[in-house]
Parts: structure tokens; sequence; C-alpha cells
């Protein structure tokens, strides 16, 4: 059984329609690329999974259960993290107390799931030796590893991420697909939105795209890289079987 699958999703901001029946299965223990063009939906896709936007039609499921109806806290409580594509951590509080609120919020089932201490949290999101300064202080990458850290509290069993190698040198981008790795060998699912091909290729088992408010295609990203569709809509109609190189 699929740990979250979206069913014959439909979405539209007023005469803008965003999905026009989106199907996406995603099995445990994957990590699942989601692609697209600026605007094809996949934020909006992240909101709707969480609760924060509802869809017009369609049903989103974990673990079997229809979700689609619960409030954003209830589905975090489920084990559904994210990190959002604009980074909002509290920003007078240090990472450390970023972290411990989270830790604080998690309901009792996230409890029984926790597989990280906070001392874990913060060694694995390299926040050991700032996380007693002010996270305004930080930089653009710390920022977003709080918030990394702040999902990882919540014992999420799935952890959506929107973005996050955004604005990222090489060595940073490096360290947050060993960081995904990580997690999913931890047993986490991790499903990753990103722009960077090269990100997508090299840690996702597989990658859905999203293009013209449908996914045009499903597969390894191998696969992927070779469909005539997704060259068109996607990759500027170019073929690239080196998807990323
Ligand atoms: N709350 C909203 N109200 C109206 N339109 C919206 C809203 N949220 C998103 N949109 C529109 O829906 C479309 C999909 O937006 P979304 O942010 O999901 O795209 P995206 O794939 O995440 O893009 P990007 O790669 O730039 O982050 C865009 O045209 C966007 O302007
Ligand atoms: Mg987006």
């Amino acid at each position: 059984m699929a740990i979250l699958e979206v069913r014959d999703l439909k979405k539209s901001f007023g005469g803008l329609e965003v999905f026009a029946g989106v199907n996406i299965s995603i099995e445990k223990d994957q990590i699942y690329g989601i692609i697209g063009t600026n605007g094809a939906g996949k934020t909006t896709l992240f909101n709707i999974i969480c609760g924060v936007l509802r869809a017009d039609q369609g049903s989103v499921l974990f673990n079997g259960e229809d979700i689609s109806k619960k409030p954003t806290h209830k589905i975090a409580e489920l084990g559904i993290g994210r990190c959002f594509q604009t980074v909002m951590p509290f920003k007078s509080m240090t990472p450390l107390e970023n972290v411990r609120v989270a830790r604080a919020t998690a309901g009792k089932k996230n409890k029984e799931r926790e597989k990280f201490s906070i001392d874990e949290i913060m060694e694995i999101t390299n926040l050991t030796d700032k996380m007693h300064i002010k996270t305004q202080e930080l930089s653009l990458p710390d920022k977003k590893n709080v918030e990394i850290a702040r999902a990882l509290a919540c014992n999420p069993e799935i952890i959506l991420f929107d973005e996050v190698s955004c604005g990222l040198s090489g060595e940073e981008i490096y360290s947050r697909m060993e960081l995904m790795k990580k997690l999913s060998k931890m047993g986490i699912t991790v499903v990753v939105v990103e722009h960077i091909m090269l990100f997508i290729k090299e840690i996702c088992d597989q990658v859905s795209v999203l293009h013209s408010g449908k996914v045009i295609c499903s597969g390894t990203p191998q696969e992927v890289a070779r469909d005539a569709g997704v060259i068109e809509a996607y990759l500027g109609g170019k073929s690239n079987e080196n998807i990323g190189s």
C-alpha cells in the first residue's frame, strides 16, 4: 500500500486551472521527486496534501486514510512533515528554541515515532555550532536548515521538501542530498520538489512530472528523462538522456 496517494486531484484558482486530475502514488521509504516548470503547481500540491488548501475534487490518502478534509495540525500529527519554499522559522528564536517548540507541540502519536533526539537533529542539519544564535542572524542556507530541523522535530513519517536547495552552493546542495538519503535510510519517506536536475537524478527512486494540470510522466529519473512528452514540455525540446549532467 502506498504511504501517500493523491487521486484525481482537481484545483482551480478562479479561471486558472492548476490541476485537471492529478494522480500520484508514493511508496514507503522512497525518495520521490516532483518536477515541473514554474507555476506547474508543485507548491499547490504540497499545500493540498498538508491541508493548507482544499482541492476542488479528488482525495489525498495517507496510509490508506482519506485526509482531504482534515485540518493542518491533524495532518501534521498523523506524520506528514513539510519544509516551505519560503523559509518561515521563528526568527527571534535560536535554532534550538525553534526545534524545542516544534517538539513540544508534536502530538502524542508523533512522540511514539521519535527517531532523532534534539541533539541528533542539530547535528544532522549542521546546526550544532549555531544552535544558540538568533535565527534572524543566520545565512539563508542555515535558515533552511532550521526549517528542516523543525520539521524533523515533529517526528514525521513522510517529509515534503519544497525547493530546499534553491540558492545553495554546490557543497551545500551535496550535503542536502546526503541528508535526504540519510532520512530515507532511517525509514522516513522523502518527497522533494527541486529544479536542480542533478539533485533529482542522484537521489530520487521515482519522479512525477507536472505539466498543464496533469502528471505527464512518472518513472525513474532515467525513464522520465527519455520520455518524449517530458523532453518537449520540460526539457526545452532537447533530448536529455543524461538528465542533470
Ligand atoms: N493562493 C493562490 N491564489 C491564486 N493563484 C495561486 C495561488 N497559489 C498558487 N496560485 C497560482 O497557481 C499556479 C501554481 O502555483 P504553484 O506555486 O503551485 O507553482 P509551482 O510549481 O510551485 O511554481 P514554482 O516552481 O515557481 O515554485 C501559479 O500560476 C500560481 O500563480
Ligand atoms: Mg513552488
